[in-house]
């Protein structure tokens, strides 16, 4: 079945084409004026997206030499994300499909990665750990099957992410932090700066980051009150810093596995990109007997190949009509939380 997916739930505009699992293409617009903010602005985010929606959705069609009326389902992102980004995308998915008269399969941002460990052609059994860890996510989640998952521990504060970005931000580096405080901290001693580890021994699944920010706070209005901070000591405290967030989600991914006794885990989100958090999993990986998918770099970030994926899924196993609906709303926050 070919279907278009289309994602605009924050920066990214993105819009793809799939056919039988088979990703035929995959465009993906970041919007890199937010930078100039420090953050992503919400008003901003959904300008953009209209401007640009229409182009990148025809991209998608051009890319996969797929023509509009060869789409069999369009599935959308409705939920979670920023209401006026989500708007945009849902609205012309819409228009779209009562123009053409094509099924619309509303899909949950979050699902979409769940399941994105298989956009590469992946051989993944049922049942499997995915980590989601992003900007606005950091979730750990016990996938049964297609359609069944759980959530088994989130975090209470900030995503780590969001950690990494706001620590960047004490440091005066620019935004986004992650692949920032990731690029220092190469050349940095890990073990220099001891900084809180939230929630490490606790029994149960859950993230904190909010005290590990504090603590680089007032770390840094302590040791470095009147003084810049030297190259090394930048460096230090970035390596120091990401090791103990790393350290927090390898650890309570491995324990999800061994508790839900499964035998592979899937990381997606920004922070997947960490290099650190690639090369300890992979450690743990080899060290466990566990297989870790960390699916490449596009399908990682938000993306709209993971949307059409799960979207034709959902279609083959739908009962007729079901998504010739085109009611539905598109929600900042899931109005059932799982
Ligand atoms: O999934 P994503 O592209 O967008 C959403 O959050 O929705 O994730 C962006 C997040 C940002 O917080 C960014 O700092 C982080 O991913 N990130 C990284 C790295 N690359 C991106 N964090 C740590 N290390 C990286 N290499
Ligand atoms: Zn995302």
């Amino acid at each position: 079945m070919r279907i278009l997916g289309i994602e605009t739930s924050c920066d990214e505009t993105s819009s793809a084409v799939v056919d039988d699992g088979a990703v035929l293409s995959n465009i993906i617009s970041s919007q890199v004026l937010h930078n100039l903010y420090g953050g992503v602005v919400p008003e901003i985010a959904s300008r953009i997206h209209t401007q640009i929606i229409s182009r990148v959705v025809q991209e998608a069609l051009e890319q996969s030499l797929t023509k509009i009326n060869e789409i069999e389902g369009i599935a959308v992102t409705y939920q979670p994300g920023l209401i006026g980004s989500l708007v945009v995308g849902t609205n012309f998915a819409k228009g779209l499909a009562i123009r053409f008269g094509i099924p619309l399969i509303p899909i949950d941002h979050i699902e979409g990665h769940i399941y994105s460990g298989f956009l590469e052609g992946e051989k993944l059994d049922f049942p499997f750990v995915t980590l989601v860890v992003s900007g606005g996510h950091t979730t750990l989640y016990f996938v049964k099957s297609v359609i069944e998952y759980e959530v088994i521990g989130a975090t209470r504060d900030d995503a780590a992410g969001e950690a990494f970005d706001k620590i960047a931000k004490m440091l005066g580096l620019g935004y986004p932090g992650g692949p920032l405080i990731d690029k220092l901290s190469k050349e940095g001693d890990p073990a220099r700066y001891r900084f809180p580890r939230g929630l490490l021994k606790s029994d149960d699944f859950d993230f904190s980051f909010s005290g590990l920010k504090t603590s680089v706070r007032y770390f840094l209005q302590k040791e470095f009150k009147g003084r810049n901070l030297t190259d090394k000591e930048l460096r230090d405290i970035c390596a120091s810093a990401q090791n103990a967030i790393v350290e927090v989600l390898v650890s309570k991914s491995i324990k999800a596995l061994n508790r839900f006794s499964c035998k592979a885990l899937v990381i997606a989100g920004g922070v997947s990109a960490n290099s650190l958090l690639r090369k300890k999993l992979k450690e743990e990986a080899d060290k466990n007997n566990f297989c870790v998918i960390i699916p490449k770099m596009n399908y990682c970030m938000d993306n709209a190949a993971m949307i059409a994926y799960l979207g034709e899924w959902k279609l083959k196993l739908s009962t007729s009509g079901q998504f010739y609906n085109y009611m539905f709303r598109a929600n900042a926050t899931p109005i059932r939380s799982r």
